[in-house]
């Protein structure tokens, strides 16, 4: 979360950071700031409640001239979104600026001392007490100010501070946030991602963690946060841009929503072998024999990647001989778990940056687990984490909502568990028919896409309804979960998903004519339990919205409202089942005029515990 951009060369700072800055708002957007060296006339800041662009319009028009300079996009984690709270930070002299992406988890203690000392604080944020703490042990060496500083500090951090006495230099740290340097022509480059250095170079360092840069337009150093000094060469990488191109859809989460027959394409794209009814998955083959042998599999993720995990269970259940194992990776640090030695561990994650999720897979790894990973976005941290993996190739995802990845990540994880269910003892039968069942998969869920307009009409009819229930059994009760939150997350409506069966446990209690129900009930053998679950809520006039397969004539006459998706296996059902909710969610939020790819609150990469 959070975005850092930070130049120093010989152009001006401010077009270079205000462009960095758009590339880096995708990592939060509450409110986003600029501080510039300028010129030997002091720091100049502004900072903005908003997204970019009103950073934009409010220093439109003003004059910042300098060729050093640092920025920041917020997502807020202490201290609302405001424009006290935006950074850059700095201390009462206004001699330090700096901004910071990650957690001070000591900044209580921090504050108390400082306060002591006479700092006085302007904010409610973490990142405002390292401005001081670096401007009091300032002794006209910067990099030295930070190494102190952040030796103080526990908790995690990517730093770029400026100081008005050194006009050319930026000194950078981080630990546990991501931060990469980029060499350009006399200029150097500091930023959260390397997409912010695009139009500059594709000449990189790679600072690591508990590791400090000083940043000048001709030279550059580094030490550890142990003053260590390090001798580091810069690699030219290749950056790929996220195509941000809406062609012609009014939002990304449309055209993303849009995109899932290609997204489900590109996962099978060159691993089917539907003769032998055997999957191939490349990026495992070194770990495959141990994998298949080994029987014991933890999947972990956050978000809609947990849900995608959740069936991912349903699905090695049914097809391979595996104990599995979910987690969510958000709790994963604060379990006693016990597993055998010879146990996986499987992160999902559309970024691989999520934080929660590289914490899951770090304390798999210290308790003996090899971790394996499958990402969307393959020049992630868990990619250089994990031993081996499988990539989602489904493009960039831009909107804040995931969608395409979640129908991606249930592609994989059917081949995963036909892969080793056909070592194990699945059929080579049972293989093929799935195999080809798969395969129609990218058509089915295009017929789901052209039939939007009923869905459209469906959510015209209930956008109103403040409070809504989600319901499945089996594979489609996690989709109960994903219906809920896309639904949450884009449109604000109050959704809860349930296993259907828990209904009778509590949940009934909340049926009445306004709260309409999200039935997803496919024909597979949860039907007939699902249909009695539907009863209930019409016979307390709770109305019901079914997810069927197409020409279930007797739902038809049961619901309120229905909508059809062709006919599948059991286990791939939820690869169609979503695609409803995903767009019943989306012209709920349009009808309630909602920021659909930027939903209040959210960031699309988590990158904070
Ligand atoms: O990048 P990841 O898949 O690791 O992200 C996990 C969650 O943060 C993410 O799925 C989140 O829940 C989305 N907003 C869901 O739409």
């Amino acid at each position: 979360m959070c975005g850092i951009i930070g130049y120093t060369g010989k152009k001006e700072a401010k077009p270079v950071l205000i462009e960095g800055l758009k590339r880096l708002e995708y990592r939060g957007y509450d409110s986003a700031g600029i501080a510039v060296q300028g010129n030997g006339n002091g720091i100049v800041c502004h900072k903005s409640l908003g997204k970019i662009a009103d950073l934009q319009n409010k220093i439109n028009g003003i004059k910042i001239n300098g060729t050093c300079g640092i920025a920041h996009t917020r997502w807020a984690t202490h201290g609302k979104p405001a424009e006290t709270n935006a950074h850059p930070h700095h201390d009462s002299k206004k001699s330090v600026y700096l901004v910071h992406n990650g957690i001070i988890e000591n900044y209580r203690i921090l504050k108390k001392e400082l306060n002591k000392q006479g700092c006085e604080f302007y904010s409610e944020t973490d990142s405002e007490i390292l401005a001081h703490l670096i401007a009091k042990l300032f002794n006209g060496n910067l990099t030295e100010a930070v190494r102190q500083a952040v030796e103080r500090v526990e908790g995690t951090f990517a730093l770029a501070v400026i100081h008005r006495e050194l006009p050319d230099q930026i000194v950078v740290a981080r630990r546990g946030s991501p931060l990469i340097l980029g060499v350009g022509e006399n200029e150097y480059l500091a930023a959260s991602d390397a997409e912010a250095l695009i139009r500059h170079t594709n000449e990189v360092i790679h600072l690591r963690d508990n590791e400090i840069a000083a940043l000048n337009p001709d030279n550059f150093s580094i030490i550890t946060t142990g003053a260590k000094k390090i001798s580091r060469s810069s690699e030219i990488i290749e950056i790929k841009q996220r195509k941000a191109e809406l062609n012609g859809y009014p939002y990304f989460t449309l055209k993303e929503i849009y995109e899932q027959p290609d997204a489900v394409t590109n996962a099978m794209r060159g691993r089917l072998d539907v003769g032998e009814g055997m999957p191939k998955l490349g990026g495992l083959e070194n770990v495959l024999p141990d994998l298949i042998k080994s029987k014991h599999l933890i999947l972990t993720a956050c978000g809609t990647s947990f849900y995608a995990a959740l069936i991912g269970k349903y699905i090695f259940e049914e097809l391979t001989e595996c104990d599995v194992q979910v987690e969510l990776a958000s709790e994963f640090c604060y379990r006693k778990l016990r597993f055998s030695p010879d146990t996986f561990l499987l992160a999902l994650s559309q970024s691989g940056e999520t934080a929660d999720t590289k914490a899951a897979m770090q304390e798999a790894k210290r308790k003996g687990a090899r971790l394996i990973g499958m990402v969307n976005v393959v020049e992630s941290s868990m990619t250089q984490m994990t031993e081996a993996g499988i990539f989602n190739y489904a493009g960039p995802e831009i909107g804040v909502a995931s969608t395409k990845i979640f129908t991606s990540q249930l592609t994989i994880l059917a081949l995963l568990a036909l892969l080793i269910g056909r070592h194990q003892k699945l059929s080579l039968m049972n293989g093929v028919k799935s195999l080809k069942a798969m395969r129609e998969l990218p058509k089915q869920v295009e017929s789901i896409l052209a039939g939007s307009q009923r869905i459209e009409a469906i959510a015209k009819k209930y956008f109103r309804f403040k409070n809504w229930l989600y319901i499945g059994r089996k594979y489609n009760y996690p989709i109960a979960l994903e219906g809920a939150l896309k639904l949450k997350e884009i449109s604000y409506i109050h959704a809860e998903g349930y296993p259907a069966g828990e209904m009778k446990h509590g949940p009934i209690a909340l049926i009445n004519p306004k709260m309409p129900t999200v039935a997803i009930v496919p024909q597979d053998d949860m039907r007939d339990k699902m249909i009695s679950n539907i009863m209930e809520i019409k016979s307390r006039q709770g109305p019901v919205i079914a997810i069927i397969t197409e020409r279930d004539e007797e739902i038809k006459t049961l619901a309120d409202d229905y909508i059809e998706i062709p006919f599948t296996l059991d286990f791939l059902n939820p690869i169609l089942t979503v695609i409803p909710c995903q767009l019943l969610a989306y012209y709920c939020a349009l009808f309630l005029n909602r920021d659909i790819d930027k939903p209040r609150n959210l960031a699309k990469s988590v990158t904070v515990e």
